[in-house]
């Protein structure tokens, strides 16, 4: 298999799984076996933010990367698990067991196409345990099924806001106003991405701190405006640019160390 991404490309629309035919895919699967699925979440995000703020980040980061690497890019999954922000509206929600089941099926259906090496970029903490889970279900099953690539098939989470230099920004521009979510980092990514969100944004007073979290009433009753801690009235279209720009770098270097590691 190939070692690393195919390269750089110009145009985004060349890496968009969406916008290409099936003999490309299948030429392509004979330069690289790699394939990036973004994963996002359609949530409430403050009084300020979009719903879409999960989706929209993940699939900006996923098609930057794509770019850069040239690496194939799949529609972004955009709803995610949500279920502690049912209680704000426009939150809509897969449970854990649904999102499993089409996160298994995703990569399952990629592995019987031949790609080995699923990367998958996430903007929505809800989601990390649930999309593990779904790696092990997909490892267990490929096997069962005994497709061709079950021995050589790696699944990787990469959770952009997580990234190192991403987190030291964050904690640069924003110190503790980053808080926990609706976070001003990822609202600056949406207005960098969509500027018609400027609209939305207004000062706002203290955001209630982060605690625990048991289920949607008891998120509404914390956190009555469905902030955790965060300030995103510090959001600037200028500091989601830099954002884009670091989580892209980061990622980057992940996948292409993902692509060029062998089973042994
Ligand atoms: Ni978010």
């Amino acid at each position: 298999m190939s070692t690393s991404g195919p390269g750089p490309v110009e145009n985004s629309e060349d890496i968009r799984l969406q916008l290409r035919s099936w003999p490309d895919v299948e030429s392509y699967l004979k330069r690289c076996k790699g394939i990036i699925v973004p994963l996002g979440s359609t949530e409430q995000h403050g009084p300020t933010g979009a719903i879409g703020t999960d989706a929209l980040t993940a699939d900006a980061v996923a098609l930057e990367v794509g770019r850069r690497s040239g690496v194939l890019v799949t529609p972004p999954q955009a709803f995610g698990m949500a279920e502690h922000h049912l209680g704000f509206a426009g939150t809509v929600s897969l449970q854990p067991s649904t999102l499993l089941a089409v996160m298994r099926d995703v990569v399952l259906s990629l592995a019987t196409h031949g790609f080995e090496r699923i990367f998958v970029i996430n903007g929505h903490g809800g989601n990390i345990a649930t999309t593990k889970a779904a790696f092990a279900e997909a490892y267990g099953e490929a096997r069962r099924r005994q497709l061709p690539v079950a021995g050589q098939l790696q699944c990787k989470l990469a959770n952009w806001f997580m990234a190192g230099p991403v987190f030291q920004e964050a904690r640069k521009l924003y110190g503790d106003r980053e808080g926990h979510h609706a976070t001003p980092s990822e609202i600056a990514l949406t207005l960098h991405l969509e500027p018609s969100l400027e609209s939305l944004q207004r000062p706002l007073p203290d955001a209630a701190p982060a605690g625990p979290i048991h289920g949607p009433d008891d998120f509404r009753r914390r956190h009555p405006d469905g902030r955790m801690g965060s300030d995103p009235s510090l959001a600037r279209a200028e500091h989601g640019a830099t954002f884009l720009e670091l989580a892209a770098t980061a990622l980057c270097k992940d996948l292409e160390q993902f692509l060029s590691h062998q089973n042994p």
